[in-house]
């Protein structure tokens, strides 16, 4: 290779892994986004939801401080969060921190991801969590609001999910809302007729290629299917959220954080 294709090379070599280390990872994206379902009841028309998953907090830098503006200014109807909050007990306190004072009308809901069952004791963080008004949702369903029900597994990475004895408390013809980390849950939840589902879990793959995408996702039961953004199945509608942080290695490609708002429509 002659010189200066050496010198192009190593340039765009760099060029990558500075985006990968340093850009995309500190890149927080507030998207917006409307679902449009096949069902909506009145009480959720013009309600904005604010969907947050997999923020591995692990202390308290630039990304918890954009977090918090971002979340407690945004005055949004219901703020739902799917997993994964932390990535050991060492990110416990800048979580609370984080999570103290907020709010919404149809509440702040929880549902586990794997670290929060595999890194820390899971009921003494959900107590904590409760002191905070944040609710968590284990395989159970609560109704919000005449015909809306917000629904949430534990987590499906770990097959800790039963989404038949969540969706047993809810009466037939309501609309559903179901939270769960990972999106494995989905061709169950698309079965079940639920008509949104949130979660996220796989991270948009963390690292991902042009043309190819994502190349892994720790997702046993539905591999590569599920791995970020919008998907339907059975007038069933799912989400997966690239999530705010990251897990094994701090690089991100391609997938840059999101925190999303969203409204559904008909
Ligand atoms: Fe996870």
């Amino acid at each position: 290779m002659s010189a200066p294709l050496c010198i192009a090379a190593l340039a765009v070599l760099f060029w990558l892994a500075a985006d990968a280390l340093l850009f995309t990872p500190y890149d927080i994206r507030l998207n917006r986004r409307r679902f449009v379902l096949r069902r909506v009841p009145v009480c959720l028309r013009g309600k904005r939801i604010l969907h947050l998953s997999d923020l591995h907090v692990g202390g308290w830098t630039y990304k918890e401080v954009f977090i918090r503006q971002q979340v407690h200014g945004r005055q949004a109807d219901m703020i739902v969060i799917t997993g994964d909050l932390l990535s050991s007990g060492k990110g416990i306190p800048a979580i609370l921190e984080l999570l103290e004072g907020l709010q919404a009308p149809m509440g702040v809901w929880f549902v586990p991801g794997n670290n929060e069952i595999e890194e820390i004791e899971l009921m003494p963080f959900v107590e904590q969590l409760s002191g905070l008004g944040i609710r968590t949702l284990l395989n159970e369903a609560v109704e919000i609001a005449p015909d809306f029900w917000l629904v949430g597994t534990n987590d499906p990475s770990l097959d800790k999910d039963d989404l038949p004895m969540a969706l047993r408390q809810v009466p037939p013809g309501a609309f559903r809302l179901l939270l769960s980390h990972s999106p494995e849950v989905f061709y169950q939840a698309s079965d079940a007729g639920v008509e949104l589902t949130l979660s996220g879990h796989t991270h948009g793959g963390q690292v991902r290629f042009p043309f190819l995408g994502a190349l892994y996702a720790d997702t046993h039961r539905t591999g590569l299917q599920f791995v970020m953004g919008e998907y339907r199945r059975k007038d069933s509608v799912l989400w997966v959220s690239p999530g705010v942080g990251m897990s094994l290695l701090p690089i991100r490609f391609l997938s840059p954080p999101e925190i999303l708002e969203f409204e559904v429509a008909m």
